[in-house]
């Protein structure tokens, strides 16, 4: 079986990505020190798929652990890189923290990956770096917003260190996805979403208040120019965001591209009153929630243009906004004690 490397492997986009290569006839080996997961994702991934994956509790950017790593799993067909951190407020309270972390640990990354001659790589992007775009549905040549957040700065500055790399080494080829808003868990209800503290995205917040662990769900916002004055978002199954990055490593095996960015979200635009709607009508279950003021830093309205990722790489996502509620719902349920 052909190997692939997961950083952050135990995280929860990691998680949903192993299950999806293990399903493909591809072994996932995670490096994650767990400091943003939990052993139970490992758990859950081993029950899904039936074997417990290896794995590797180390620092990415730790360079005598990783070589370490290297040499002892031999040949490893590809790599995906996850481990990052991905809080936008801490990026600006905390920035080196970001630039250490999350270019840190790619500089290392490529450096053994060419010493151990591994020549393809998956890379986590977001949308973070589109900013608010002027035309929507946003595509993947829209221009940068760097000035963003040093967090969606991380991301830019990756994928110019991977636009580099690969012109300059040729055999090294790389695929950025450009997540929008990952949501849901496995169907199984064995991993899912994992945050730590009071999250600071929607949908765990959703699932968490509906749980009675929150009082209330808080709108940030009702007056922004859309149609029900909440901000709108691209929000993705994370089962189907999983499998683009196993639809990416097999594009990598005969695309004759060697570094590529494709944006990974549904196309459809969703807001805030919406999502509330769909969880109401998908779970059945009351959420209570107030308006409140605008949060800091967010972007009206954010979606994809999905062309590229459907006609080039040829991935299309299959479960829709409905699907992810429900399944967050039912991990939701699944963690209560
Ligand atoms: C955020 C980050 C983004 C990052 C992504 C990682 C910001 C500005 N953006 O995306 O860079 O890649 O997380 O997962 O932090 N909302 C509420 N109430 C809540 C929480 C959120 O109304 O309690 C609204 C937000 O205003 C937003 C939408 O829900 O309109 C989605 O928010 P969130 O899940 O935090 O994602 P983003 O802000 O899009």
């Amino acid at each position: 079986m052909k190997k692939v490397l997961v950083t952050g492997g135990a995280g929860f986009i990691g998680s949903h990505t192993c299950v999806e290569l293990a399903a493909a006839g591809f072994e996932p080996i995670i490096v994650d020190d767990l400091r943003n997961s939990e052993e139970r994702a490992i758990d859950g991934i081993a029950r899904i798929v039936g074997r417990k994956p290896a794995v590797h509790r180390i620092d990415c950017c730790d360079e005598a652990a990783m070589e370490r790593m290297f040499q002892g799993e031999g040949p490893i067909h590809g790599a995906i890189h996850f481990a990052a951190d991905k809080a936008v407020g801490e990026s600006v309270a905390d920035p080196l923290k970001y630039y250490h972390n999350n270019i840190g640990s790619l500089v290392l990354l490529l450096r053994l990956m060419k010493k151990h001659e591994v020549n393809r790589i998956v890379f986590s992007s977001s949308c973070t770096v589109y900013g608010q775009p002027e035309r929507l549905p946003v595509t993947e040549t829209a221009p940068d917003r760097n000035a963003m957040s040093p967090y969606g700065f991380t991301k830019i500055a990756c994928e110019q260190m991977l636009r580099d790399t690969t012109a300059s080494d040729p055999p090294l080829k790389a695929v950025l996805l450009r997540y929008f808003n990952p949501v849901g868990a496995h169907p199984s209800a064995l991993i899912g979403e994992l945050p730590l503290g009071v999250p600071n995205n929607l949908v765990p917040f959703v699932t968490q208040t509906a749980a009675g662990l929150r009082k209330q769900l808080t709108v940030f916002g009702n007056d922004y120019d859309t149609p029900d004055g909440s901000c709108i978002r691209d929000y993705i199954h994370v089962v189907d965001l999983a499998k683009a990055h196993v639809r990416a490593l097999q594009w990598m095996e005969d695309g004759p591209v060697s570094c590529d960015v494709f944006n990974i979200g549904t196309g459809k635009g969703n807001s805030v009153f919406e999502v509330i709607n769909a969880f109401k009508e998908a779970t059945s279950t009351p959420l209570p929630y107030v308006v409140g003021p605008r949060r800091a830093g967010d972007t009206t309205a954010v979606y994809a243009d999905t062309t590229k990722s459907r006609d080039v790489l040829g991935w299309t996502p299959a479960l829709t906004l409905n699907d992810a509620l429900r399944d967050a719902w039912r991990w939701q349920l699944a963690l209560k004690p």
